[in-house]
C-alpha cells in the first residue's frame, strides 16, 4: 500500500497555517459525517490516523498528513506529497459563524492551493449529491481539477442498490468532466484498492 506510511503533520484553522505549498497533495472533502476521516484511515491502512466520530462535526480543522512518496518540482528537486482531511461541511449544529469560516477557508484552499492535485469527494451512498457536493463538483468542472467520488457506507445498502446509486450518480456527471466515481465502504474495505489507485494517479499523474 503506497499510502501506508502516512503520518500526521499538523492541524490548521486557516489555509496559511498548512504545510508549505510545494509538492503535491490530495484533499478529502465532503459533508459532515459522510465518512471522510474513516475513508482516509482505510486508504492509509491505519485504524485511527484521522479522528472519526459518530457525532457530526468531528473534524474542525484542516488536518495534514505526509506521505512517503515524492514528486519532482519544476527544478527537478524531490518535493513532498500529502493528504489533507478537510472539515466536514453542512452540520446544522455548528454555529453559523464557524460554518461561514469553513465555507470561506475551504473556498480559499481550493482556489489558492498550488500543490492541490485533486479532490476525493466523500458522499454517503444513501444521500447522493447535496448542495455542498454539487458546489464542489461544479468547482472541479470549472477548474478541471480532478475529482474522485467515493460513494461510501455502501455496506448500508444491498449490492444491487449500491450499483444503482453509482449508475444514478454517473448519469448526472458529464462525460467530458474530470470526475470519476466508485462504490466504497471503510468498514468493509470495499473499493479501497481502486480508491488508492485514484489518489496515486492524482498525486503522481
Ligand atoms: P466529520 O469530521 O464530522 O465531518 O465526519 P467525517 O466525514 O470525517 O466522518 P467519520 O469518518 O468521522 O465517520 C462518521 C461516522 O460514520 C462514524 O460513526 C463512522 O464509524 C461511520 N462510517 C464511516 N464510514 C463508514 C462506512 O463505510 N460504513 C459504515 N457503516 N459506517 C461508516
Ligand atoms: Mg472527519
Amino acid at each position: 500500500n503506497p499510502l501506508q506510511g502516512a503520518q500526521f503533520v499538523l492541524a490548521a484553522h486557516r489555509v496559511n497555517q498548512l504545510p508549505a505549498d510545494v509538492g503535491a497533495e490530495v484533499a478529502f472533502a465532503g459533508r459532515s459525517n459522510a465518512g471522510k476521516s474513516s475513508a482516509l484511515n482505510a486508504l492509509t491502512g491505519h485504524k485511527s490516523l484521522a479522528r472519526t466520530s459518530k457525532t457530526p462535526g468531528r473534524t474542525q480543522q484542516m488536518v495534514a498528513f505526509s506521505l512517503p512518496g515524492v514528486v519532482q518540482d519544476e527544478m527537478s528537486q524531490a518535493a513532498p506529497t500529502r493528504l489533507i482531511d478537510l472539515p466536514g461541511y453542512g452540520y446544522a449544529k455548528v454555529p453559523e459563524e464557524l460554518r461561514e469560516h469553513w465555507r470561506q477557508e475551504i473556498d480559499r484552499y481550493l482556489h489558492d492551493r498550488k500543490s492541490l492535485r485533486g479532490v476525493v469527494l466523500i458522499v454517503d451512498i444513501r444521500h447522493p449529491l447535496k448542495e455542498f457536493d454539487r458546489t464542489m463538483l461544479e468547482f472541479c468542472f470549472g477548474t478541471l481539477l480532478p475529482c474522485h467520488v467515493l460513494l461510501t457506507k455502501a455496506d448500508k445498502l444491498s449490492r444491487n442498490q449500491a450499483a444503482q446509486a453509482l449508475a444514478a450518480l454517473r448519469k448526472q456527471l458529464d462525460a467530458s468532466t474530470p470526475v470519476t466515481a466508485q462504490i466504497f465502504s471503510s468498514s468493509e474495505g470495499t473499493g479501497v484498492e481502486a480508491a488508492r489507485e485514484a489518489v496515486m494517479r492524482m498525486l503522481h499523474g
